[in-house]
């Protein structure tokens, strides 16, 4: 049977969990990536653009970046999470130049153009902070037409919130925007941590990984090493969830998970900030992700980097 690669632009704050998702990407043929779009939120958006085009080029993907939004549309910006992901990005891995450079294009004015190119058939995954995203519905009165589905890595509508017991990291930095793209009518799938933290990954999965492939899976092991000690001390969890590749899985293998349509809101001020509230009426409709084949889910993610094999 032949599939249809899902096409795909991945709007990304690299980022641990978002080098596992783009690496991923690398690796599954079902997937048509046809560029990344930067954004704060990890790290700087400078940081966050030199991230994307270091890993496009490690993982030999010849596809565009394009550089985004630099802070939220209306609410004060947030520190960046350096304490989770490293100072540059990559856990503990030093900062590398990439040979090459952004789109002379801004991120929203490449979403715009990807979805009229690929009208009905582009799937946006955001990864980070949804602030391009919003910022593409607010230049183009098309775009939430023109996108097939936008799938987002945040939220939290039945569990706890993993930076204030409300709200979960991507939709705390921007609370505004989340609200502009599920109020734009496109079809929206939220891949919260009601979903993400049934899926972990712990230190024997990751050096698995390196022994699958010790380019890429070596790169994640090093990398990953600064991101579980956040976990193991703070989280207290002995592993970390897959946020961001479970969102980008979801795109392309729906039917590992399990769904519910809610009504969701997002409260943009106050003490709950950032909480993507589920309500009987009164606001948009949200494909909520809320678990599924998550074994499946972790291990299509672990075999994509090659066979397992066994321990040294
Ligand atoms: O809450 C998890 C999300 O926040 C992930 O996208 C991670 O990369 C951070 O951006
Ligand atoms: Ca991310």
């Amino acid at each position: 049977m032949t599939i249809t690669p899902v096409k795909m632009v991945i709007d990304t704050d690299p980022g641990v969990d978002d080098a596992m998702a783009i690496l991923y990407v690398a690796h599954m043929p079902e997937i048509e990536l046809l560029g990344l779009t930067s954004v704060f939120g990890n790290v700087s958006v400078e940081k966050a653009t030199r991230n994307a085009l270091r890993l496009v080029e490690d993982a030999g993907l010849n596809v565009p970046v394009a550089g985004g939004a630099a802070g939220p549309l209306a609410r004060d910006a947030q520190p960046h999470s350096y304490h989770v992901h490293g100072a540059e990005g990559f856990g503990d891995i030093p900062a590398q130049t990439p040979k090459g450079r952004a789109l002379d294009e801004d991120a929203a004015d490449f979403l715009i153009r990807m979805a009229r190119e690929h009208a009905g058939e582009l799937v946006v995954c955001a990864i980070g902070p949804i602030t391009n995203l919003a910022e593409a519905i607010n230049r183009d009165a098309g775009f939430a037409k023109n996108v097939k589905r936008i799938v987002f890595m945040g939220g939290a509508a039945f569990v706890p919130g993993n930076v204030t017991p409300h709200a979960e990291a991507n939709t705390f930095n921007d609370p505004h925007a989340l609200n502009v793209v599920l109020q734009s009518g496109a079809p929206v799938t939220m891949v919260g941590l009601d979903v993400t933290m049934q899926i972990l990954l712990d230190g024997d999965d990751f050096a698995a990984l390196e022994r699958a492939n010790p380019n890429h899976g070596g790169f994640l092991n090093r990398a990953s090493a600064f991101y579980l000690e956040f976990y193991r001390q703070v989280v207290g969890v002995a592993g970390c969830g897959l946020h961001d590749p479970a969102a980008v899985i979801a795109c392309h293998r729906p039917d590992l998970f399990e769904s519910r349509s809610v009504a969701i809101r997002v409260i943009e001020e106050g003490e709950e900030i950032g909480r993507t509230l589920p309500v009987d009426e009164g606001a948009p409709m949200v494909e909520v992700l809320t678990g599924g084949d998550m074994d499946g889910v972790k291990n299509l993610f672990l075999r994509a980097f090659g066979p397992a094999t066994a321990t040294a």
